[in-house]
């Protein structure tokens, strides 16, 4: 099929190299001029892993191509995809207007295309109001699918060829073949809906799992306040197939670029339909409250310390994306700046240039090239994202760099505590209490339990 993909961000150039390798002819479409000047010139404008080789096979072999408008376009087109953005708008609404714009732009092609397919996120009920405009009726009832995008960064090529499952909402069942051939390279159970079935598929999972981040966050306050492992209790609960392993670690909350957002709107669409959803809005209070507890445990952690310094160790949510959209650090650093301290910085894979443009960090932020250099001499530090390189770090020998009182905190629970402990540390993560506060709450002996020392177990979580 002759395929034009518009929106070239993460979900974009994933669907239209994937596309390209599938044997499509593809013609990339991005308005942002820089991007598509790096487009144009065989490089990917994002960070994702495998992507840049599998990216230029595309372009080298597959014929991918790049134009700056749908307008551009020449020749006849069998299938638009649409993967432009849909940002949170004002109180948090999701702003459709990209993807209006580009509904316009594949409605004014003659002759319009035979399958327009949306991959962006949209609110339940948007594809309906869509339906009911004049201008966009005809388009809407026979040619339209949405087709919501559940890739994760990080692991984007693998959820493109095998996603857990393909969701076509449509109003015209005769599309059906014709989505299966575009998609013919995606190995996967089929849902096919309406287009208002797909939408509440895709809000109703990221709420979903967004609740799950946030009830282990409450557990995690629980366990604190009873002296219970939280990495056991998981681990017992896990075991319970009707529960599963996977997304429910408690730290800092959910930042990646769609559940806060994806969460966001959902409340906004159920107050314009006028129904409540009270455990979506706890979900997300939870998750709010979550920065501010870690700021918490670092100001009590240096308190009583003259001009204390931290080490904030990652700025990204995901330690294999460079998406700062919705980071935690942009609301932990301004908050650890204005109570005080002195910040540094370090981050791998997001450079000082890139995190100042993005209004991540700013002049007041000290910016360190390792994070040697940044835990040497501060008091507390702070483990945002979970870079291998902390994970595996020698903590033993990282403790003795800090000053008194030598605070680790981990926002997402990945260090083992014993190796901070051992060195000096004073270890603080999410719910995982120490070995002899698990003893003074259950009333027996604080002698800590043969084989471990010092605190908790840390295993490899889910
Ligand atoms: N990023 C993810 O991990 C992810 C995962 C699942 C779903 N989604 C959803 O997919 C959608 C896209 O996400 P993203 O992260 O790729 O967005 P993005 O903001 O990174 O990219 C969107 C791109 O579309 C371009 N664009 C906007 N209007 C255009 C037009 N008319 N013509 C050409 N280009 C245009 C923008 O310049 C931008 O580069 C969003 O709705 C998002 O919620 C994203």
């Amino acid at each position: 099929m002759r395929v034009a993909v518009m929106g070239q961000g993460y979900v974009g150039i994933t669907a239209a190299t994937g596309l390209a390798v599938d044997g499509h002819q593809v013609i990339g479409v991005e308005q942002d001029g820089c991007r598509l000047a790096v487009l144009a010139a065989g490089r990917v404008p994002v960070y994702e892993p495998g992507l840049e080789e599998l990216f230029s096979r595309a372009v080298d072999e597959c014929g991918l191509v790049f134009r700056g408008s749908l307008l551009d376009v020449e020749g006849r087109l069998d299938a638009v995809v649409i993967a432009v953005g849909s940002p949170p708008g004002p109180g948090g609404a999701a702003d459709l207007r990209q993807v209006e714009n580009a509904l316009a732009q594949v409605a004014s092609l003659s002759p319009v295309p035979e399958l327009i397919v949306t991959k962006t996120s949209i609110p339940p009920g948007t594809s309906a109001a869509w339906l009911a405009r004049p201008g966009l009726a005809p388009l809407m009832r026979d040619r339209y699918v949405h087709n919501p995008e559940f890739l994760n960064q990080g692991t984007a090529i693998q959820d493109w060829r095998e996603p857990d499952r393909v969701v076509a909402g449509l109003w015209n069942r005769e599309l059906v073949p014709a989505v299966r051939e575009l998609f013919a390279g995606c190995m996967s159970p089929w849902v096919v809906t309406s287009p208002t079935g797909a939408e509440m598929i895709k809000y109703m999972s990221n709420a979903y799992l967004a609740t799950r981040i946030s009830f282990a966050n409450e557990m995690a306050r629980a366990c604190e306040a009873v002296g219970a492992q939280v990495d056991d209790v998981i681990e017992g609960m896990s075991h319970d197939t009707r529960i599963g392993r996977l997304f429910w670690r408690p730290g800092i909350g959910y930042g990646d670029s769609c559940l806060p957002k994806d969460v966001d709107a959902l409340l906004r669409c159920a107050d314009a339909h006028g129904f409540a959803m009270p455990l979506v809005e706890a979900t997300r209070r939870v998750n709010q409250e979550q920065r501010g507890e870690l700021v918490r445990r670092v100001c009590e952690a240096v308190s009583g310390v003259r001009r204390p310094r931290v080490a904030v160790l990652g700025l990204a949510y995901e330690p294999h994306s460079d998406d700062l959209r919705a980071a935690p650090s942009r609301d932990v650093i301004p908050e650890l700046l204005s109570a005080g301290l002195e910040v540094r910085v370090w981050d791998p894979l997001i450079g000082r240039s890139a995190a100042q443009a993005q209004g991540v960090v700013d002049d007041q932020v000290h910016w360190q090239e390792s994070f040697v250099a940044a835990v040497r001499g501060a008091h507390v530090t702070v483990v945002l994202t979970e870079y291998p390189e902390l994970v595996n770090a020698d903590w033993t020998a990282l403790v003795p760099l800090l000053e008194q009182p030598r605070a680790v905190v981990d926002a997402k629970n990945c260090l083992v505590p014993e190796k901070i402990a051992v060195a000096g540390g004073r270890y603080r993560g999410f719910g995982r209490v120490s070995a002899e506060a698990e003893f003074v709450h259950r009333g027996d002996s604080p002698a800590v339990p043969a084989g471990r020392p010092g605190a908790g177990p840390a295993r490899s979580l889910p």
